[in-house]
């Protein structure tokens, strides 16, 4: 049966989606120094939300120290769960669900960020760009400690009244330094080899998912995004992003979240080029659990190329430029989807200048002034 941006869909623990578009996560660096949700941040989100079957939020830091940059969300305590209960209220409205992403950003950080503190890591070893700082190896009971930073942080998202988690495991942050041989290289039982540099992830997953199952809450949803290669030497590669898949499509997680530039991407690995790298994963996982693409998508063709290999489809750049995007391409009105954004709409959209910072990193050209 072919796959409909208009179908609902419903997850393993219930949770319903009323069609297969999501926001991806974005962040908008709009939050206070103290890391609590801003008024705009939450009017931001409302204006966002709305049309997709859901939102998934920024990365939100589950510890003090996993503080990636200025303006981000937080869940290191209870002060932050009446800012995160007016955003998940945001964005529930005409039966959006509202999924919190979690992380740590590990390595990929700086002591001015953490106001003195090192960056702390798997390993010594500094992230390959340009003033990155050597972190701090984790001991094992900070380790533990981190395991149980996800769990709370799970708990808290409950409280806020969000449908969902997504661990953060893609795009270079802490879940993942720890699956790469390039940021772990620990000879204990959370490295050395690639079944003891899957433990921290392993851990994490089982514990968040205890951690739901526990609470008794009905409905409430645990994905996983995890990003498919790096490129560093020695880095992550699609022969370990297929067994890390493999392990996690067997564990009892809602939907796996693949993180891509451009959704129809194909590896340079040559073991793995003769079809997309998100191809290569719908194989592995074998419909053992739902997967969500993303990637640039722009049009109904690209919705419809990620569907014909995953399940769900995430939206980031295109909602962030017309919030309207999704009832745009579901009542044919197509040619009226406003492609780039110009200057004047900024303060319009609540667009940060975060965000346009983020826009120009990644794609120019959908910028205008
Ligand atoms: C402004 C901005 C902020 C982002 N922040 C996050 C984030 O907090 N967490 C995350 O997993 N990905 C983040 N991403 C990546 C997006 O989720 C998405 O994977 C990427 O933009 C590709 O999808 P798109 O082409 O539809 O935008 C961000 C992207 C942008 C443009």
């Amino acid at each position: 049966m072919t796959k409909k941006m208009t179908d609902t869909f419903r997850f393993r623990r219930g949770l319903e989606l009323k069609n297969r578009i999501l926001m991806a996560p974005m962040t908008v660096k709009m939050s206070y120094y103290d890391e609590v949700v801003t008024h705009d941040e939450s009017d931001y989100y409302a204006l966002h939300s709305g049309e997709v079957g859901a939102v998934i939020t920024a990365a939100t830091s589950v510890q003090a120290n996993g503080k990636g940059w200025e303006g981000s969300l937080a869940i290191y305590d209870d002060k932050f769960i009446p800012g995160l209960t007016r955003l998940a209220s945001a964005i529930k409205k005409n039966g959006t669900k509202a999924i919190l992403q979690i992380f740590h950003a590990g390595r990929m950080t700086n002591s001015t960020v953490l106001r003195g503190q090192s960056p702390v890591s798997a390993s010594a070893v500094a992230a390959e760009r340009p003033d990155a700082e050597i972190p701090k190896a984790l001991s094992e009971t900070e380790i533990l400690e981190l395991i149980e930073s996800f769990k709370s942080a799970t708990k808290r998202a409950i409280k806020a009244g969000f449908d969902g988690v997504e661990l953060h495991g893609a795009n270079t942050y802490l879940l993942q330094q720890f699956f790469s041989p390039h940021s772990n290289r620990r000879d204990d039982a959370w490295g050395g080899t690639l079944e003891k540099r899957f433990k921290f992830i392993n851990d994490v997953v089982d514990g968040v998912i205890e951690s739901v199952d526990q609470s008794g809450v009905k409905d409430f949803i645990v994905g996983y995004r995890f990003s498919p290669e790096e490129y560093e030497k020695p880095g992550i590669s699609m022969e370990d992003s297929i067994i890390l898949i493999d392990k996690l499509a067997d564990k009892k997680l809602d939907y796996l979240h693949i993180s891509l530039g451009k959704y129809n991407s194909v590896s340079r690995n040559t073991n793995f080029n003769e079809k997309s790298r998100m191809a290569y994963v719908q194989e592995k996982i074998n419909g053992r659990v739902p997967l969500i693409g993303v990637g640039d998508v722009r049009t109904r063709e690209d919705v419809n190329g990620v569907l014909a290999n995953a399940d769900l489809v995430a939206v980031g750049r295109s909602l962030l430029i017309d919030p309207k995007w999704t009832s745009k391409l579901l009542n044919g009105q197509e040619e009226t989807i406003k492609r780039t954004l110009a200057k004047n709409d900024r303060e319009k959209l609540m667009v940060s200048d975060g965000a346009v910072e983020f826009l120009r990193d990644m794609m120019p050209e959908r910028l205008v002034d």
